[in-house]
């Protein structure tokens, strides 16, 4: 039986004391599922020999939604120990002793979506979500973004609030749309960013530190925007919930997130470790579902690029055709969407994002 003891070099890594963790040796992984393992707490599966990255992968689909696996480590016979992780693959200092294993360091679904882990992750990398120009990703954030705004229409003088708003390019949108801004984010670094980026395009931004279901704003707004927030909700419905008491009677949303159905996603799907939100995805016409039971009705649905190539043809366009080619490419991207609309919903699978814009019941 694995315990604690034998295992310092990976509980080092994970900065976690032996209390704070549960080790579980795990005979036979092929049945195991998160409804057996349960939501409970943090812990380190321990399966014998090596197990291969597919095999992980159809695992960790298994344990999800009630347990994401965070990080892989792989204990050799000689008892060197690598780690597998999203951020970075390391080999650790030290050895363990015992025959080789492999290790899953599996959180519950409430740790990997968590609050604390929310803000801790985009405060972190608030510059990257921000986007440096020049970068690869840069269009990715100046320009696809403002596509749901443009969806949007805001007319001038409508009260609209940008809902988990990162570096804030949705709702400076709108507001250079005409609208009267207001934004919110977890990550007191996002919203700090926000509001840079609104006195640099110089429009009034009044963005402040809050959760969708804990929201920094009394009254409901005649227009809420919601761009690739919904899969970081560790409750689709609670989230929801709130999200619609954010509407006023009569009012629009307009929510996008990343698409289940994408190709991109299923490829991604055969690597051992997924980030939760990739896992937590929700299907486009799951959320119309979800909201016509709130008493929405739908006006318009679109899938969307957001990854390779469309942010670098962007790019390339601000930085040599003056732009010219970014309202070329969305225009060429509501084009698909609209033929896909036409069709059927054949094309979802070619696109990684998705927007619904609905009105609600005045
Ligand atoms: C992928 S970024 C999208 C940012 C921005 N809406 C955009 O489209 O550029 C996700 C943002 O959602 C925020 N977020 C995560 N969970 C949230 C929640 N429950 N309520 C509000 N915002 C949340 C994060 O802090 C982060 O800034």
């Amino acid at each position: 039986m694995t315990t604690t003891a034998d295992l310092g070099p990976v509980l080092d890594d994970l900065e976690l004391q032996a209390h704070e963790i549960e080790v579980a040796d795990v005979a036979d992984h092929a049945s195991l599922t998160g409804a057996a393992l349960g939501e409970s707490r943090t812990r380190l599966l321990v399966l014998p020999g090596e197990v291969g990255d597919l095999e992980l992968a159809a695992l960790r689909d298994r344990l999800w939604p009630q347990a994401h696996v965070t990080a892989v480590y792989r204990i050799s016979e000689q008892g060197a120990v690598k780690r597998q992780a999203l951020a970075k693959n390391l080999a650790l200092p030290g050895e363990v002793s015992g025959p080789a294993r492999t290790l899953l360091y599996v959180r519950s679904r409430a740790d990997a979506l968590g609050r604390s882990v929310t803000v801790a992750k985009f405060d972190a990398n608030a510059e990257g979500w921000n986007g440096v120009p020049g970068a690869p990703t840069y269009g990715h954030y100046r320009w696809m973004r403002r596509l749901l705004a443009v969806v949007a229409k805001p007319t001038a003088g409508l009260r609209c609030l940008d809902a988990g708003c990162g570096a804030g390019w949705v709702g400076i949108e709108a507001a250079k749309l005409g609208a009267q801004a207001s934004a919110f984010d977890p990550s007191p670094e996002m919203v700090r960013i926000a509001s840079d980026n609104a006195a640099s395009e110089g429009v009034p931004l009044d963005a402040r530190v809050g959760f969708v279901e804990d929201v920094p704003f009394k009254d409901p707004f005649d227009l809420v925007l919601n761009s690739g927030v919904i899969s970081f909700a560790p409750d689709a419905d609670d989230y929801l919930n709130s999200l619609d008491a954010l509407v006023a009677p009569g009012g629009t949303l307009v929510i996008g997130d990343l698409n289940p159905l994408a190709r991109g996603f299923k490829r991604r799907r055969k690597r051992p470790l997924l980030p939760a939100r990739e896992l937590n995805g929700i299907r486009r016409d799951d959320v119309e579902q979800r909201l016509r039971e709130r008493g929405y009705h739908c006006e318009g649905r679109w899938y969307y690029q957001l990854s390779f190539p469309i942010p670098e043809m962007m790019t390339v366009s601000e930085q040599r055709w003056n732009g010219l080619g970014c309202g070329l490419a969305l225009l060429a991207n509501k084009a698909a969407t609209a033929i896909d609309h036409g069709v059927g919903s054949s094309m979802a699978s070619q696109f990684d994002s998705w927007i619904l814009k609905l009105s609600k019941a005045p």
